[in-house]
């Protein structure tokens, strides 16, 4: 290549890899596959090497990704927080490689470098997100990401929900202190569950239980994170004077203590034997309960690791061997266009089922007419189909060397499929919507049959007593259920006496749930489960959701502007007040039941930031500066009127109030000052472990 292009093409692969690597690890949601990615960082290397004056200081090539939420300071996107703490040895990546052959060539160069006998460990390759424990005396004292590699987000009080993590380590001695380092992943079942809920909210799908797993150990309220089902799995330990001469060594050790290390390990001589591993696990994997993407061969004397060492990014001593995704070709026979319950409309295709990890596959997705267009996919065309993690598989490619002539482009609908209307397009989401939400069929249905369901008011009736109940006009609004009688019920077909009561008992005793289901039940888009209770807990009654700013909606953890923007169209919608009104005249929650009352006014005026952690959750400390008429604020500028400091505050807030000249106060202060001086009657703490 020339000099100028190579210069050229060195700074887009920089800005596409970098891009890449932000929205892999902080958005969770990756642009690239990972051999897509693992392929252009190759060609950036490879540019580099002849020539390096072009190479960016900061290039992909030279860092590892980084998983910070914040970043310089900055907090990144999605606005959330922890604290951050510097590794005691730098978290590297892995080499990898998708080709047998340089796995031959690293087992040559260190048996070049280590001149004597020796052997590698071969273990899966945990597809989740790296974390780093320490134990102190026993006991779980930190638990950080990789970050940068140098310094990590502490997610401690997350890790502490995820079940097979021992807080306290049995079976001693241990050494005084030592890290072990491994990764936090998201079973199958528990990603198959977690996405199925985010469909039927219409919420974003995590592509990948990977993703799954990396955005729920960063959520802000740990208890939530006990519901995500994840799982650790430990493989590298750390530390001084460690008394073990291999690794296999410190692993059956860490087993012996009661942490979680795979068994599916094999100490391996040679290449021969690596390659049975790898050749075993190819096919083996699909029957495991969790995701792997390849294997990991280290050398497995720790003083001959030492001799390898690192590069910048890579121990030399370890390599990945990365499996393929796993494809299978079928023919496309037909679109489905289907409409959701918040009126997107999402093209769906029908193939000649074919056979794919295990499973037969007859349905995919397109995800949206922009997709279509790019894959310029054609009915009768033969398409590649990927199960890249999600329910249903996805189409990644239409091999066009079997494109017959009789092949048809695919006309997405401009009209809703179920109610004719016109769709609408949502420029920033890239799909269509049926804007007849209060019109159309098959939305108000799925409304309907939503309000019912198991986690919001947990009425007994399936999509067929709703279908019977719109058709025949008894139920088209949510509230309507409220108003059905017996004798409505007893004239639909196949319904008795006892049926009816039994539908009317639950319905009756679905006044008794909780707002924050209610809440939840109401259906306003992008509002699932997690981020109503959220909602609802912050709030504490439907009237204040009702009243509250587009800024007051985002001081919720959890809510962006695309869920305080949809909650306020809600509230803006006649229809939906007047729904509201019927439901509460029938009796339902409309308040939290420890609803934050207003208790004085001495905050009125003052803009609080809050840092660290306090004898209560943070969210009730939000609470309690908004029942004392204050604003709370997730950052520091010039109108701030207190930062209040928990126990192990941002330093950069506190570097900022200073800078700023803001008063800092701790919890004592803030107590004392609200007239709240009894610290003691705050919520029940989590226990402190040390
Ligand atoms: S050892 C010095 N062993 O894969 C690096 N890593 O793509 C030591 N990973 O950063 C890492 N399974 O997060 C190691 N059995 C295993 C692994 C593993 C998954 C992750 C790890 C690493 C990434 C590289």
């Amino acid at each position: 290549m020339e000099k100028t292009q190579a210069n050229i093409r060195i700074n887009e692969l920089t800005g596409i890899l970098n891009d890449a690597n932000r929205r892999y690890y902080v958005e969770n949601s990756p642009t690239l596959s990972d051999y897509e990615f693992d392929m252009l960082l190759k060609e950036l290397e490879a540019l580099e090497k002849e020539y390096p004056e072009f190479a960016a200081p900061d290039s992909p090539t030279q860092k590892v990704g980084s998983d910070l939420l914040r970043t310089n300071g900055k907090v990144q996107e999605n606005g959330k927080e922890f604290e951050q703490y510097p590794h005691r040895y730098p978290m590297l990546s892995l080499g990898n490689t998708y080709d047998i052959s340089e796995v031959e060539a690293f087992a040559e160069r260190a048996e070049k470098g280590i001149g004597n006998s020796f052997t590698f460990s071969c273990e899966l390759k945990f597809d989740g997100t790296a974390i780093c424990l320490t134990y102190r005396k026993g006991k779980l004292f930190r638990a950080l990401t990789r970050g940068d590699g140098t310094v990590g987000d502490d997610v401690t009080r997350n890790v502490k929900h995820i079940s097979n993590i021992p807080q306290v380590l049995t079976n001693g001695p241990w050494p005084e202190e030592f890290e072990i380092r491994g990764e936090i992943y998201m079973p199958w079942a528990a990603f198959d569950r977690l996405n199925e809920e985010r469909l039927k909210d219409e919420e974003q799908p995590f592509a990948n239980p990977r993703n799954a797993a990396s955005g729920s150990l960063k959520l802000i309220d740990s208890g939530m994170v006990a519901n995500r089902g994840l799982e650790c799995t430990l493989y590298h330990m750390l530390g001084e004077n460690l008394p073990f001469t291999t690794h296999d060594e410190a692993l059956k050790a860490a087993a012996h203590w009661g942490l979680p290390v795979s068994d599916k390990r094999m100490i391996c001589s040679g290449t021969e034997d690596i390659e049975t591993f790898i050749k075993y696990w190819d096919t083996e994997r699909k029957n495991l309960p969790f995701a792997t993407d390849g294997i990991v061969i280290k050398v497995n004397e720790l003083p001959y690791q030492e001799e390898l060492g690192y590069t910048a990014k890579f121990p030399r001593w370890a390599v990945a061997y990365k499996f393929k995704a796993e494809q299978a070709l079928t023919k496309l026979l037909s679109i489905d266009y289907q409409v959701g319950r918040t009126g997107a409309v999402t093209p769906v295709a029908n193939l000649e089922p074919v056979q794919l990890s295990g499973t037969v596959v007859k349905r995919a997705s397109l995800h949206n007419a922009e997709q279509m267009q790019l894959l310029d996919i054609h009915i009768g065309d033969y398409v590649y189909v990927e199960k890249g993690g999600e329910i249903i598989p996805k189409i990644t490619g239409v091999e066009l060397s079997q494109r017959s002539s009789d092949v048809t482009r695919p006309v997405f609908p401009e009209c809703c499929p179920d109610c004719g209307t016109r769709l609408v397009k949502d420029e920033a989401e890239a799909k269509s919507f049926c804007p007849n939400s209060d019109g159309c069929p098959t939305q108000i249905q799925a409304k309907l049959v939503h309000f019912l369901s198991r986690k919001a008011m947990n009425i007994i009736a399936g999509d067929a007593t709703v279908e019977q109940l719109y058709n025949r006009a008894l139920v088209w609004n949510i509230a309507d259920f409220y108003e059905l009688t017996k004798e409505h019920l007893l004239t639909l077909e196949g319904w008795k006496e006892r049926s009816a009561e039994r539908f009317l008992k639950s319905i009756d005793e679905s006044r008794k749930v909780p707002f924050e289901r209610v809440l939840y039940a109401l259906g306003i888009r992008y509002v699932g489960e997690t981020t109503a209770k959220s909602i609802a807990r912050h709030f504490g009654s439907i009237d204040k959701i009702e009243n509250a700013s587009l800024e007051t909606l985002l001081e919720v953890d959890d809510v962006g502007d695309v869920i305080a923007e949809s909650i306020v169209r809600y509230f803006k919608d006649e229809m939906n007040l007047d729904t509201i009104a019927r439901l509460k005249a029938a009796g339902l929650q409309f308040e939290t039941e420890e609803a934050p009352q207003a208790l004085s006014e001495t905050l009125k005026g003052k803009i609080i930031v809050i840092s660290g952690n306090f004898s209560i959750s943070r969210d009730e400390m939000k609470a309690l500066i908004v029942a004392h008429g204050g604003k709370n604020s997730g950052s520091i500028s010039g109108k701030t009127s207190y930062l209040l400091a928990g126990e192990k505050p941002g330093p950069e807030k506190i570097r900022k109030a200073e800078s700023l000249g803001i008063e800092i106060i701790d919890e004592a202060r803030f107590r004392s000052m609200t007239g709240m001086t009894d610290t003691a009657a705050a919520t029940e703490e989590e226990p402190t472990l040390f």
